[in-house]
């Protein structure tokens, strides 16, 4: 990329199809073995894209990536990855660029939501574990992802409503993914002048495996599930497409002029949240 200043193209007169579409591009996507990432690893394969799994799981990243590579005919890979680890989001990063053509888009959405009980009672490990995945994980995954993006790109980090709101039992979870939204902002202003858009979503309750792992203490401990569900203006709580779609409109050219903020796809919680 050129010194001169990065000016965005004028994409009035690209038709809809084009804008939408994620073809030719290269996607990365941490913790797209299961739930939310799963979702959008396939809706990134189906808009077209070449995707990359990035999940301390192998096994299941093989698995999902076999699944969604012969529904859509994308070419889909799966490569073993810890976000803790800043050698491997080199590694991924620059192999991106010189073994698949580039990097377009990486997805922040490998992260943890271990329960913890309140403040008074959660412990260094826990706090230490939480914003070494969720925070410092994330944010070296977005410095190795830009490193790689020399011809600009999309960086997307799946935050939460817990970036923006606060309830009981889950106070280092909150500070992580508050942390997320906070990086997002940060990381837009100082690539933007490399064409890197980097985007947040804050998805509310979604279903998915490490949900309802989560639920099983939660709900021990009188968590209320069913108030979320009410709370819910669409009527349900959130499933991984429903985080998945959005993903797709981030990344793609219909956000163009979308950097710095965090989408909320939370089926109107943050509206209606006392
Ligand atoms: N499900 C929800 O209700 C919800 C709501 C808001 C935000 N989120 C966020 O969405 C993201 C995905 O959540 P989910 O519910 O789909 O989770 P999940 O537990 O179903 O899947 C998470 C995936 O990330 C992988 N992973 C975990 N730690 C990793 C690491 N250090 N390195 C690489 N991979 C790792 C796991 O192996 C797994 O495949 C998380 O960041 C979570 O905080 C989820």
């Amino acid at each position: 990329m050129s010194s001169d200043k990065f000016v965005q193209p004028d994409l009035t007169e690209v038709p809809l199809e084009k804008l939408w579409s994620l073809a030719g591009k290269v996607a990365v996507v941490t913790g797209g073995a299961s739930g939310i990432g799963a979702a959008i690893v396939r809706r990134y394969a189906e808009a077209g894209a070449r995707v990359v799994i990035g999940d301390m799981n192998l096994e299941l990243a093989t698995k999902v990536a076999a699944e969604v590579a012969a529904a859509t005919g994308a070419t889909v890979e799966a490569t073993l990855l810890n976000i803790t680890d800043s050698k491997a989001l080199r590694a991924l990063a620059e192999e991106c660029v010189s073994d698949r053509g580039g990097l377009d888009i990486w997805v922040n959405n490998a992260g943890i939501y271990p329960p913890t009980g309140d403040v008074l009672e959660a412990s260094d490990e826990h706090v230490a574990l939480m914003l070494d995945v969720n925070v410092r994980g994330t944010f070296m995954a977005a410095r190795e992802a830009a490193r790689a993006m020399t011809n600009g790109g999309v960086i997307v980090n799946i935050a939460s409503t817990s970036g923006f709101r606060a309830s009981r039992g889950t106070s280092a979870y909150i500070m992580s993914k508050h942390a997320v939204v906070g990086l997002t902002k940060s990381l837009a202003i100082e690539l933007g002048e490399r064409g890197i858009r980097v985007v947040g979503i804050a998805p509310a309750v979604t279903t998915t495996p490490g949900t309802d792992a989560a639920m099983i203490p939660l709900k021990a401990a009188g968590y209320d599930l069913e108030a979320k569900t009410r709370a819910s203006l669409m009527g349900r709580l959130g499933l991984p497409d429903d985080i998945a779609r959005v993903a797709v409109f981030v990344a793609s050219d219909m956000a163009a002029w979308v950097t710095g903020s965090t989408v909320a796809a939370d089926s109107g919680l943050l509206a209606s949240a006392p």
